[in-house]
């Protein structure tokens, strides 16, 4: 809509479908506005992402349709990259850009949880600022696990709106949590059952399918490091993306706080910053997932056989399934913090069967939640073994 001046002529126009709502009242005028925002983001899942003839890094970001119209004398592209992978990679990356004929900065940074801090993307920002960037064109490029793919994400979104921004993940559960991309071959086994946590969380919520593959041949997915020539592997990772999106595409913003991929997110982040470094992001999350599938067995959801076929899948992929830091005291506050959050109303994803979820809306009944927290204890504990 266009606002107009009274003595100018007559013109109808449109610049968006953006609406502007006009109100006067005795305090003043106010002006809302109503603009559908229509954002569009791409996947690609690719191999030989260095090879020199791949344009994945280059232009992986953009449409067919816009890669015509984009032909800058100059390609500069900003590089963060994980310190680890860069000791792996940073010399075929290097490579890689070298043989484009690119203008970059490849920044590698210490990018682990510990580190996750507003004075990483600080660093980040004013390297990005010192290098320079067209805001439109030019994209900041993210190489390595989610912890490096978050504060860069970060930093792009500040340094100016809509910096375009290329995540490659580099560990699995990067990969198959929000993006997809480079290979898992490097990571150590612990790595590779955190990334799967993230995976069981899918195929008990949304995919019985997932939920027996995992069951049948997880740890054999371990063994080979999820390598695609393996079939299994190839259908897991790709199975986990696409339940994954299935839930994040529709509700990009979180307005519906209703979300089957919180299961195994309302204890675990109290539990991960107690004991950190101790457990990997996918360790807590399992943690949490265990107890809460005690609490759907004894609301009578699962049953006792499907209880404990959850569990072996969990120890199959080698994932701690109970810590001793995870006390019931623990969890009351996690509930009731995550209650603050939750817009009044709890929202509490459990599994209903092997693959199905329901999100309930009651808080959990304390004597449920002390024995379910018994149960789990009893029968997981090392000590009670
Ligand atoms: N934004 C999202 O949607 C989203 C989703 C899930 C998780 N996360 C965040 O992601 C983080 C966890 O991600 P993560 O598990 O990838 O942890 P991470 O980023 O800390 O990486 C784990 C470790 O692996 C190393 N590493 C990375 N790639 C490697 C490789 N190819 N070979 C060897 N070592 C490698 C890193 O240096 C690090 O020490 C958490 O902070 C979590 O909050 C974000």
């Amino acid at each position: 809509m266009v606002r107009q001046r009274e003595d100018a002529p007559e013109t109808e126009g449109k610049l968006s479908d953006a609406k502007i709502f006009e109100k006067q009242s005795s305090d003043g005028v106010s002006w809302t506005v109503v603009s559908p925002i229509v954002f569009t983001y791409k996947i690609t899942q690719c191999e030989n992402l260095l090879d020199p003839n791949n344009d994945t890094l280059l232009w992986g970001h953009l449409d067919e349709d816009h890669l015509h119209d984009i032909k800058p004398q100059v390609v500069k592209r900003f590089i963060v990259i994980d310190d680890t992978v860069h000791q792996l990679y940073g010399a075929k990356v290097k490579e890689y850009f070298d043989s484009r004929r690119v203008v970059y900065k490849i920044l590698p940074l210490p990018t682990t949880e510990e580190n996750k801090s507003l004075e990483l993307v600080t660093q980040i920002l004013q390297e990005v600022h010192d290098f320079g960037l067209d805001r439109r064109s030019e994209p900041i490029v993210a190489v390595g696990g989610g912890v490096c793919l978050d504060v860069v994400g970060l930093a792009a979104s500040l340094y100016r709106r809509r910096t375009p921004y290329i995540r490659v993940p580099t560990t699995l559960l990067a990969y198959v949590d929000a993006s997809v991309g480079a290979k898992t071959g490097t990571l150590p086994q612990r790595q590779l059952s955190n990334g799967m946590a993230e995976i069981l969380k899918m195929a008990l919520m949304k995919h019985r399918g997932l939920f027996e593959l995992l069951e049948a041949q997880g740890s054999q997915m371990l063994e080979s490091k999820l390598q695609s020539s393996d079939a299994a592997s190839a259908c897991t990772t790709r199975v986990a993306i696409e339940t994954m999106l299935e839930e994040l595409a529709p509700n990009l913003w979180e307005d519906d706080l209703d979300r089957l991929v919180d299961f195994g997110h309302l204890i675990s982040p109290q539990l991960e910053m107690k004991v950190l470094p101790a457990l990997l992001h996918g360790e807590a999350v399992n943690i949490d997932m265990c107890f809460m599938v005690y609490v759907s067995h004894l609301r009578g959801l699962l049953s006792a056989e499907e209880k404990s076929r959850v569990v072996r899948c969990m120890l199959g992929l080698n994932l701690p399934v109970w810590h001793q830091d995870c006390t019931l005291d623990l969890i009351h506050k996690a509930l009731n913090e995550r209650l603050r959050h939750s817009a009044g109303s709890p929202r509490m994803p459990l599994p209903t069967a092997l693959g199905q979820a329901e999100i309930f809306h009651d808080m959990i009944e304390d004597d449920l939640l002390s024995q379910a927290h018994h149960m789990w204890t009893s029968e997981l504990s090392p000590v009670s073994k």
